[in-house]
């Protein structure tokens, strides 16, 4: 049972409902390593990299229950600063653990982490970022940090990455003394991560701008029952550009429009009518839409990466140029080899993909290379002629939850194989 069997050309209507997304997850499972106490998450989803992150948190000697959608991990216990390297291998989000390990133990033992491959994907930032706080680093694949302690650093990044601005967020909350990271990441999960951490005692202050600055506490201590995670933009942003794929007109319970809105400035034209509450998006569509002129990548708020696959599938179906420019992980194209197989017109030049879009695709035996590049097939599956196999159910289950249920209630002739 890992292929998706999608019958296209159904509309979607009706109701969606979003739940946390899986990048505010997996850094607050990260940060708990932080606490001696049990923690609580509202509305989680059990996608398959949020339990890897909880199964690694298991291997260190901590604990983890769900009680329905209710997520409580408890790290009272942990007692091994050691990722395990089967599991460290599986996400690329194991490398969030570094900093509040450090921040624990003092010392950590790692292997280099894994995840989606779309290309080289280092983590020297991560380590040289470390460094400055006063982590002594030795290793390649292995690696062995230590510390006597750490101490706050004025620290400027050479790109706004989220994952080390995240890592250095834990290790600095318990540092001696404040520090400052300058060119940080703005993303709202960081801001999540910070809201977080505050309500804990943390002295976080600047999330989502471009400066950050932590204040070192001795300790963070539980005063609040349960915290709830935003939604996933990136979900919601795959039901939107499915339906404006297939036509229809759906709900869409649990988006925050405001984390979407360079997406949503995009798609906003006369052949779709979009409102917005504060926890809903409704889109119905009254016409097929045209180019969508030029797309770039960027760290929030530009246009996400991982959003560029799906509206990259959805440009095929349209009439006209769309250019697509992926300047945050240079070589992520590797669904435009499965959409040619459905007869779509694109051209790679460098890190722009051209596309001429021809209305409506066919149905074809695909292969989800990685979690997005799955999402944007399933968008042009559900639009095509015919029917597409997608084969790789469980590449896009890491980040998305049930999404085969969700799609049938929307009407999808969609089935597991
Ligand atoms: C996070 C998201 C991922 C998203 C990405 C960019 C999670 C779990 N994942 O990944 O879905 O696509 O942000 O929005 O939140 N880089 C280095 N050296 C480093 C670290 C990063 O060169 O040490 C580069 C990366 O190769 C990439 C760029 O920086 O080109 C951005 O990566 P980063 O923001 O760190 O992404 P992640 O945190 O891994």
């Amino acid at each position: 049972m890992n292929k998706l069997i999608i019958s296209g050309q159904n509309k979607l209507y009706g109701k969606v409902e979003v739940m946390s997304a899986k990048n505010a997850l997996l850094p607050l499972i990260a940060s708990c390593v932080l606490l001696d106490f049990e923690v609580g998450f509202l509305n989680c989803p059990k996608l398959g990299d949020v339990v890897v992150m909880l199964d690694i948190i298991k291997s260190l000697g901590g604990k983890y229950r769900y009680d329905g959608d209710t997520l409580y991990v408890d790290c009272s216990s942990l007692y091994i600063p050691e990722l395990p390297c089967e599991l460290s291998k599986k996400i690329r989000a194991s490398i969030f653990l570094l900093g509040p390990l450090i921040a624990r133990f003092r010392r950590v033992s790692a292997v280099t982490p894994g995840g989606c491959n779309f290309g080289e994907r280092p983590i020297d930032i991560h380590l040289d970022s470390l460094r400055q706080l006063g982590v002594e680093i030795s290793g390649k694949e292995n690696l062995y940090l230590r510390a006597e302690k750490l101490i706050g650093s004025r620290i400027r990044l050479p790109f706004p990455s989220v994952g080390v601005t995240e890592n250095l967020i834990m290790a600095s909350c318990l540092a001696d003394g404040e520090t400052v990271i300058t060119n940080c990441a703005k993303e709202p999960e960081i801001v999540c991560l910070c809201n977080f951490l505050n309500k804990l005692g943390a002295k976080i202050v600047g999330a989502g701008t471009s400066k950050i600055c932590v204040e070192g506490v001795k300790k963070l201590t539980k005063n609040f029952a349960y915290y709830k995670p935003i939604t996933d933009r990136v979900e919601v942003g795959t039901y939107l550009l499915a339906t404006l794929n297939t036509g229809g007109e759906v709900e869409i319970n649990g988006a925050n429009f405001l984390h979407n809105v360079s997406l949503i400035k995009k798609i906003y034209n006369n052949t779709c009518k979009l409102t917005f509450e504060s926890d809903k998006i409704y889109l119905k569509c009254c016409g097929v839409g045209s180019s969508l002129g030029f797309i770039k990548t960027g760290p929030y708020p530009a246009f996400p990466t991982d959003l560029q696959s799906p509206i990259l599938a959805y440009a095929c179906s349209l009439s006209g140029k769309t250019i697509i420019e992926e300047t945050v992980f240079k070589n992520r194209f590797s669904i435009i080899p499965e959409l040619k197989k459905m007869n779509a017109d694109i051209t790679l030049q460098g890190s722009k993909a051209i596309v001429n879009g021809k209305g409506k695709l066919n149905g074809a035996i695909l292969n989800a290379n990685d979690l997005r590049s799955g999402a944007g097939l399933i968008i042009s599956a559900l639009g095509a002629e015919g029917v597409s196999e997608i084969i790789g159910l469980d590449i896009i289950e890491r980040g998305y939850f049930d999404i085969d249920k969700k799609l049938r209630m929307l009407g999808a002739n969609v089935t597991k194989g």
